[in-house]
């Protein structure tokens, strides 16, 4: 974790408590603490959204605003898509209500086009759930005509699409590409972001930007499991922001990734095996591997954790077993020396079951 942020972070509790400890220590409005609702909209707004205040809900990071999301919008007979691979933790909020889940291919650019302009005109879904920007696991940025595809199906189907911006922020050359939220004429788009990988997950702080009657919904459902996040999480993470020490923040955790991607890269460029490849993107957290057909990476995964390296296999992140010769591998949490020794372990280990 980044010292400095801790550090900050720090400041910003205690000032909250020497400043305004009678608010931070009570309850506080269900929808969030008004200040930093405000910040969010207009973080969004920079971001090329349109929204304000009214529009954002305060939700304990993606998990919790896609299941208020998905109890809000499905019954159990309905069809929820989502991409396949995917990070699994999205169907499972999906299933939760009941609802049948469709994975939808991803290509090179984001989800197969034609499966889905077939799926959504046969299956008639309530809600698609994407992550345009470093997909998890694949690494995968949709492209333009994509998200102008996926936006014309929303409106002339009429399905929701909830957007998954986790690692927006993660760009590596710091040129920020817009949500798809913000190409959004039509309010299909329910965005969800999350201070988790931006800032510290133990924050359990995130929120979901949608329509002011949507928003009123959502709120409702939260009310009925929690009255309120954290007001002192909440003020201490506004002013962090207001401080403007979550974008300084931002900046040097981009620094520190790209970094770490190039060692990463750099090193299975030295130890992999021919016959693997990988797709090492331009922002996010990991690098999503493919080894030769036939070769399972849950024994890989296994193997490799048996020799000290934690690497993901595909498995679990498709619904339809499309991912069984996939890796997911992680550099966000570690320093360049343990990236080149963990993928050295990781090549030995290809080297002997490719
Ligand atoms: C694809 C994806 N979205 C969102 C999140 C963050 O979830 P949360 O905000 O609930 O911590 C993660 C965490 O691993 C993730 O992989």
């Amino acid at each position: 974790m980044d010292e400095l942020s801790i550090e900050r972070f720090r400041s910003c509790v205690n000032s909250v408590l020497v400043n305004d400890a009678e608010r931070a220590l009570g309850y506080d409005d269900s929808e969030g603490y008004a200040p930093f609702r405000r910040w969010v909209a207009s973080y969004m707004n920079a971001r090329g959204v349109e929204c304000s205040e009214e529009n954002i809900l305060i939700v304990a990071g993606y998990q919790q605003g896609l299941a208020l999301v998905a109890r809000a919008l499905l019954d159990p007979a309905d069809t929820a898509l989502v991409e396949d691979p995917t990070f699994p933790d999205t169907p499972n909020a999906l299933r939760l209500y009941g609802a049948t889940v469709q994975g939808i291919p991803l290509g090179e650019t984001g989800p197969d086009v034609g499966v889905l302009t077939e799926v959504v005109s046969s299956r008639r879904p309530k809600l698609i759930c994407v992550t345009p920007l470093w997909q998890n696991p694949t690494g995968i940025v949709m492209s333009r005509d994509v998200r102008k595809a996926l936006l014309a199906l929303a409106e002339q189907y009429g399905f929701i699409i909830v957007e998954d911006g986790f690692t927006d922020e993660f760009c590596y050359s710091g040129r920020l590409i817009p949500p798809l939220s913000a190409e959004d004429r039509c309010c299909r788009v329910v965005y969800v972001g999350s201070m988790s990988k931006l800032l510290f997950g133990g924050l359990r702080l995130g929120w979901v930007v949608a329509s002011k009657a949507l928003v009123r919904v959502l709120t409702l459902i939260k009310q009925a499991s929690m009255l309120c996040h954290s007001p002192l999480l909440q003020a201490a993470c506004h002013q962090f922001c207001e401080l403007g020490y979550l974008e300084n923040h931002i900046v040097r955790v981009r620094k520190i990734l790209s970094v770490r991607r190039d060692a990463m890269v750099q090193a299975m460029e030295e130890y992999f095996p021919d016959g693997v490849t990988w797709r090492a993107a331009e922002g996010g957290l990991s690098t999503w591997v493919t080894l030769p057909r036939g070769v399972d990476s849950d024994q890989v995964a296994a193997e490799c954790a048996r020799g000290g390296a934690v690497v993901a296999p595909g498995r679990p992140f498709s619904l339809y077993g499309r991912t069984t010769n996939n890796l997911r591998m992680s550099y966000s949490l570690c320093r360049e020396d343990m990236i080149r020794q963990g993928v050295k372990i990781v090549g030995d280990v290809l080297k002997r079951m490719t």
